[in-house]
């Protein structure tokens, strides 16, 4: 018979195992927000699971007819991260992703959700995975403060992006439509569809052009998207953003006004908006 001791230090150590159970003990950190799994679990099974599924491997009852699968949560490969490739987000990426929703995809935006509540489904979603048990999430890339925009700027930025071959996919004029774009799949072999910059005004993983630097400097994990942070230099990156906006001839910005007073970014611009059909679907 186990004396009383002995029991004592049996109910102290299960007690223990319990509270430190992963799926209790998750919790999210968004500024003034900490976020606790359990109450994200809640709201996980009233709005997520139908997508993304009860286990979270992206399998959920409407997956099959959506054309970019709902995010695998248990492999958590991201696509929206400040975090170098390869490496998880932070909880504010997933809090952000869960704000804004995915562009071009079937992830709506939670705009409607409380932050208390986002950073709940951020805390429950890191439960999912082991790789939240045994990584921590990247360190964040520098992101040194936006030069002002000059047309030597910009030209430098389009030679960037023909010396880095985005054209290959992305097409010379930005359409998507690249020699590489038709054949491209992602990490779940589904066909994946370059972005769009003459139609499309918002990114997957936000508006800004801070958010435009990180895009291509952490790469969209899981896709051919990759990422350019080995490659390119921090002011590099910076011409490449404020070119990238040129070939958004159908959304209003410093960069597009300033390329079309010259002859050449005039010529191209008024090019694409009588060729191209911009019909919003990028919006
Ligand atoms: C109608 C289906 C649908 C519902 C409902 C849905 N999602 Fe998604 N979600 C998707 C799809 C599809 C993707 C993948 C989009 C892509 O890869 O471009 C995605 C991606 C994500 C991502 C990954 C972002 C990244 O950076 O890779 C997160 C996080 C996410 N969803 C959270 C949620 C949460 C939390 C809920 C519930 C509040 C939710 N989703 C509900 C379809 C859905
Ligand atoms: C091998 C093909 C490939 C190359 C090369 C490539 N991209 Fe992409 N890019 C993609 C694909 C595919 C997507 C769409 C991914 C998705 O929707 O999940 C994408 C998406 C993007 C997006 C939108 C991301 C978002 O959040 O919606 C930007 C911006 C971008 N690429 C910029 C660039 C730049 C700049 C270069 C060159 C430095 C480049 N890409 C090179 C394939 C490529």
């Amino acid at each position: 018979m186990p004396t009383r001791a002995q029991n004592r230090f049996v109910f102290v150590a299960l007690a223990f195992l319990l509270a430190a159970a992963p799926s209790f003990a998750q919790e999210s950190h968004i500024g003034r927000w900490t976020g606790h799994a359990e109450a994200g679990k809640q709201l996980y099974f009233r709005y997520c699971w139908g997508c993304h599924g009860p286990r979270g491997d992206g399998n959920g009852e409407n997956a099959p007819y959506l054309n970019i699968l709902p995010r695998n949560f248990v492999a958590a490969t991201f696509k929206c991260r400040s975090t170098p490739t390869g490496t998880l987000p932070t909880d504010e990426d997933l809090f952000e992703s869960i704000k804004r929703g995915l562009v071009n995809s079937n992830m709506p935006s939670w705009i409607e959700l409380t932050d208390q509540q986002r950073a709940d489904l951020v805390a429950y979603i890191k439960t999912l995975s082991p790789r939240w048990q045994s990584e921590k999430a990247g360190t964040p890339i520098q992101v040194p403060s936006e030069p002002k925009v000059n047309l030597d700027g910009l030209r430098r930025g389009k030679e960037v992006f023909t010396k880095l071959e985005c054209w290959k996919c992305h097409g010379q004029e930005g359409r998507g439509d690249g020699p590489a774009a038709a054949s491209l799949t992602d990490s779940n072999n589904q066909p994946i569809h370059p972005y769009d910059f003459e139609s499309g005004s918002r990114f997957k993983c936000g508006t800004t052009n801070n958010d435009l630097y990180k895009i291509f400097m952490t790469g969209l994990d899981g896709t051919p998207m990759p990422s350019f942070a080995d490659v390119i230099k921090p002011d590099e990156a910076w011409d490449l953003v404020h070119f990238l906006r040129t070939l958004q001839v159908t959304h209003k910005s410093p960069e597009l006004t300033l390329w079309q007073s010259t002859k050449e970014g005039a010529e191209t611009v008024k090019a694409a908006r009588t060729s191209g059909t911009p019909t919003g679907s990028g919006n």
